[in-house]
């Protein structure tokens, strides 16, 4: 019998939030592979903020997706057809694979994964794409050291969650900036942060201050906006500030809001890096086996927001930008 994919093509470029009609949910028969090629029938698709950047008609790291194309988006699923030496049916796989239910690839970019070893939704989280981000940006850009303060915002998110959590196993003292008080409990009760700031109900400044008296050692920046600004005139001397994105800025209409407080670079001789999880990926494998350890020791942990069906993709994907996801927001598909 035939199969059916149903895809997510973008179909116009939006303004500020994506609305449902900025795409095209559009249904067609799924081919057969070629030689070279396999099937792959998609079980979990990555919700990422990054997907907001990848459909401006901008100059960026990737080219921006079309007018008409699938839209591009990480995921997990198992291979149906193979003709490609290196998948057999039946392995599962990660790659960039769409938002459909079938993708048929030539296997660059694709990774065997194991579901005995993790459940499928870790190889998009702790042990994936954020993982990584938040393993690199911390350790490589961040330069932390043991006794030293590191702050991230977005706490309870993907990245941020993981970042405190190798933060706390590189011995260092660190504050999540987190929206509402159920996140702020659950960075601090669960994953074992020093402290959390509530930036919703909380002066982020006065708190800062409270919680970092020497000083901010690495502050790592997933928002940009006001909350950079803030953290710009708490730093210690040689702070890292590691520039890993800026949620806050991605659906604004007009010009990003950059930080008035630069000059505490100067005063602080420190510094402002921005990093990309692309430039790791030879170096995935070493920080996924240093990462299994921390999670076999109980020194690591992840949460991920699931949420039920691809035709839901539209309003899934505002979840990040409304602050309501909790951990690594991803489909599952049925
Ligand atoms: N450089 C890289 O290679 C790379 C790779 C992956 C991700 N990133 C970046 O890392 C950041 C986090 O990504 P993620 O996948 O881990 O997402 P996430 O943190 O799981 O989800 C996004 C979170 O951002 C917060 N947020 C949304 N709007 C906000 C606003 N206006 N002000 C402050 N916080 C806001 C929300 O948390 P609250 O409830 O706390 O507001 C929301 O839950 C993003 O900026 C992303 O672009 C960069």
């Amino acid at each position: 019998m035939a199969l059916t994919n149903h895809k997510f093509l973008l179909a116009a470029r939006p303004v500020g939030m994506p609305k449902r009609s900025d795409w095209t949910y559009s249904e067609e028969s799924v081919g057969e592979p070629k030689e070279g090629e396999l099937l792959v029938k998609l079980l979990y698709i990555s919700l990422d903020p990054a997907m907001r950047m990848w459909i401006n008609d901008a100059r960026s790291y990737m080219p921006p997706v079309g007018i008409g194309e699938v839209m591009r988006a990480l995921g997990a699923g198992v291979v149906t057809a193979s003709r490609n030496p290196r998948f057999a049916v039946g392995d599962h796989v990660t790659g960039s694979f769409g938002v459909q239910e079938y993708a048929l690839t030539d296997g660059k970019g694709v990774n065997k994964i194991d579901p005995k070893i993790l459940p499928l939704p870790k190889y998009l989280s702790v042990i994936g794409m954020p993982g990584m981000t938040a393993y690199f940006g911390l350790l490589d850009t961040g330069q932390p050291k043991a006794g030293e303060t590191v702050v991230v915002s977005a706490a309870a998110g993907a990245v941020g969650s993981i970042v405190g959590q190798i933060a706390k196993i590189k011995n260092c003292r660190v504050v999540g900036i987190a929206g509402g008080a159920e996140k702020c409990r659950y960075i601090v009760d669960e994953l074992v942060f020093d402290a959390a700031i509530d930036y919703k109900s909380e002066d982020v400044m006065q708190s800062l201050r409270k919680h970092c008296p020497k000083g901010l050692d690495v502050y790592f920046d997933n928002v940009g906006g006001a909350i950079l600004d803030e953290a710009l005139t708490q730093l210690a001397r040689g702070a890292r500030i590691v520039i890993c994105g800026a949620i806050s800025q991605y659906c604004n209409t007009g010009p990003v809001a950059g930080p008035c407080n630069y000059l505490s670079l100067l005063t602080n001789r420190a510094t402002m890096k921005g990093m990309l999880v692309l430039d790791y990926v030879d170096r995935y494998p070493q920080a996924g086996a240093e990462m299994a350890t921390w999670m076999a020791a109980g020194k690591l942990k992840s949460r991920e927001d699931i949420v039920e069906g691809l035709a839901t993709f539209p309003e899934t994907l505002l979840k990040l930008f409304k602050s309501e996801n909790t951990g690594k927001l991803m489909l599952k598909l049925n």
